[in-house]
């Protein structure tokens, strides 16, 4: 695990930004994995500069996101699906059929989370995997607990990560209760994984992902074992290293 720390949050986005223009230099046809949250606001906009300035092109680029909350159509103001178009996809040269989020409305949630799985795998895998942590140390959605999950799967979502997100929704009783994540596992099979994490608030799960016991109580601990893994730090989030 490589640790790279930035003076600010902008900082830390244009580092990030970077690193993902570089893997789509070496692969025109990445396949990214994409996260969602406002810890990526700055990298997405720093994407979106260099794809306008003619730096990089997303035009075979492949995108699979991490997360989507059940009951959300792609079209609802807090869906991810709608994020990602808002703050990044509407505004990068890329072909928005290739760019997938599980269905929000899907009806079988469980086929739609295993439909989801075959086709990152037919899709050759993903190359790099952005990810933010949640400040009870979850990455994508997946929740502290007693296991790892494998592939992508429905998750309850913990009364603290629904008062982290609840600042997103107008009114408190269209936050969805449940979503679809990626499972450890998938996100573990990316080639090369970035993990973001910004403000005094991410500080302590930052502080047990690197520091603390390898464990689902902190899903993100498992990074450790990763070959390949880069977390992007600003001075807040590092300061309990
Ligand atoms: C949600 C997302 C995560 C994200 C986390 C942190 O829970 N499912 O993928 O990492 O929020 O969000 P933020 O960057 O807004 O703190």
């Amino acid at each position: 695990m490589q640790i790279v720390i930035r003076p600010s949050a902008e900082a830390v986005g244009e580092a990030a930004a970077t690193l993902v223009a570089a893997a789509i230099l070496k692969k025109e046809n990445a396949v990214l994995g994409l996260a969602t949250g406002s810890t990526m606001l700055p990298t997405y906009s720093s994407l979106q500069t260099l794809c306008q300035q003619g730096s990089i092109s997303f035009s075979k680029v492949r995108t699979f996101n991490l997360d989507e909350y059940v009951g959300l159509a792609p079209d609802h103001i807090n869906s991810y699906a709608r994020f990602m178009r808002e703050n990044l996809f509407d505004y990068i040269n890329i072909d928005k059929s290739g760019t997938r989020l599980p269905n929000g409305l899907a009806g079988d949630v469980a086929k739609e989370c295993h439909d989801y799985d075959a086709l990152i795998a037919a899709a050759g895998g993903i190359d790099l995997q952005l990810l933010g942590i949640g400040h009870n140390g979850h990455i994508g959605f997946n929740e502290p607990g007693d296991a790892f999950e494998e592939g992508t799967h429905e998750v309850r979502l913990t009364e603290s990560t629904l008062e982290a997100n609840s600042r997103f929704f107008d009114n408190p009783d269209d936050q969805p209760r449940t979503a679809m994540t990626m499972g450890v596992g998938s996100i573990f099979r990316a080639r090369s994984i970035l993990l973001l994490a910004t403000g005094k608030g991410k500080a302590e799960a930052v502080r047990d992902m690197v520091h603390g016991t390898i464990s689902p109580k902190c899903q993100a601990s498992i990074l450790r074992l990763h070959p390949c893994t880069t977390i992007i730090l600003d001075t807040d989030a590092a300061a309990l290293l």
